[in-house]
C-alpha cells in the first residue's frame, strides 16, 4: 500500500546517520514490516539521495524532507518536483522547522506537487501558521512546536492546547486539509493522546529513528492507532 490513509503515522528520517543509505533501507522496511501487519498507514520523509533506493524497495510511502519552488532550469542544488516524482516518492514534506521557507514559497511548491500528483505534508510551527497553511491546501498540515522537536516531552503532554487549537483553526478555514501534529513524541502514550485531541496522524522523528527498537515503539505506536481507524 502506498496510498496515505489515517490515522497516519510518518516517520522523518531526518539527516540522522541511523536514517541514511543502508541504515534508511533497514528502518524503511521495519516501517514496512509494521504497516502489512497492523493496516496502519507508516510513511517515511526520506533524505533526497536516498529517495530513488528506498522508494524502489518498499512499499510504503515514501515522501521527500523539501522541494523547491523551481521549474526545469538554471538552478544549481535546488531539488525539482519532477525528479522526486521520478524517484518513486509519492509525496513531500515542506516548510519543517529545520527547512523553513516563505509562504510565497509553500504556495508554489503546494502547486506544482498537485500538478504532479504529489502529497503535501506541510509543517507549521504553531495553530495560526496551521491556519493560515491550511488556506493554501496542502493534503495535510503537522504542527510541531519547535521547543519540544527532539527533546523527547511531547506536545501532546506538555502542549496539548496546541493540538485542540490546531484542529479547530484549521476546521474553520479549511475542513479538507487534515491536522497532524508532531514534537517530541516517543510512545505510543502520546501517539495516543495526540489522536484523542483531534490530529489524524503524527509525524515523528527521534523517537523511532533514534530509538534501539524502532520496530518495538513502532508497533507499539501502530497498535494504539487502530482505536482511531
Ligand atoms: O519531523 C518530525 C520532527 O520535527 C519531530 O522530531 O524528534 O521530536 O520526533 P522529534
Amino acid at each position: 500500500m502506498t496510498k496515505i490513509t489515517y490515522p497516519l503515522i510518518l516517520v522523518n528520517f531526518k539527516t540522522y546517520l541511523k536514517g541514511t543509505e543502508k541504515k534508511a533501507l533497514e528502518l524503511a522496511k521495519i516501517c514496512e514490516k509494521v504497516m502489512n501487519e497492523t493496516d496502519i498507514c507508516i510513511a517515511a520523509a526520506i533524505q533526497a539521495a536516498d529517495l530513488r533506493l528506498i522508494a524502489e524497495s518498499v512499499e510504503i510511502p515514501i515522501f521527500s524532507q523539501h522541494i523547491d519552488p523551481i521549474t526545469p532550469g538554471s538552478n544549481t542544488g535546488h531539488i525539482l518536483v519532477e525528479t522526486i516524482k521520478e524517484t518513486g516518492a509519492i509525496g513531500t514534506l515542506i516548510n519543517h522547522n529545520e527547512r523553513k521557507i516563505k509562504l510565497v514559497s509553500i504556495d508554489k511548491i503546494i502547486q506544482l506537487a498537485k500538478n504532479y500528483g504529489l502529497f503535501t505534508c506541510v509543517c507549521a510551527s504553531n495553530p495560526r501558521i496551521a491556519g493560515a497553511i491550511a488556506a493554501l491546501e496542502p493534503d495535510c498540515c503537522a504542527t510541531e512546536p519547535p521547543e519540544l522537536i527532539g527533546s523527547g516531552i511531547s506536545v501532546s503532554t506538555a502542549k496539548p492546547e496546541v493540538i485542540t487549537e490546531t484542529v479547530d483553526i484549521m476546521k474553520k478555514i479549511n475542513p479538507n486539509v487534515v491536522p497532524l501534529c508532531g514534537a517530541g513524541i516517543t510512545s505510543s502514550v502520546d501517539v495516543e493522546k495526540a489522536l484523542e485531541l483531534g490530529t489524524r496522524g503524527i509525524l515523528l522523528a527521534s523517537g523511532v529513528v533514534k530509538s534501539s527498537n524502532p520496530e518495538k515503539v513502532l508497533m507499539e505506536m501502530a497498535i494504539i492507532s487502530k482505536k482511531f481507524l
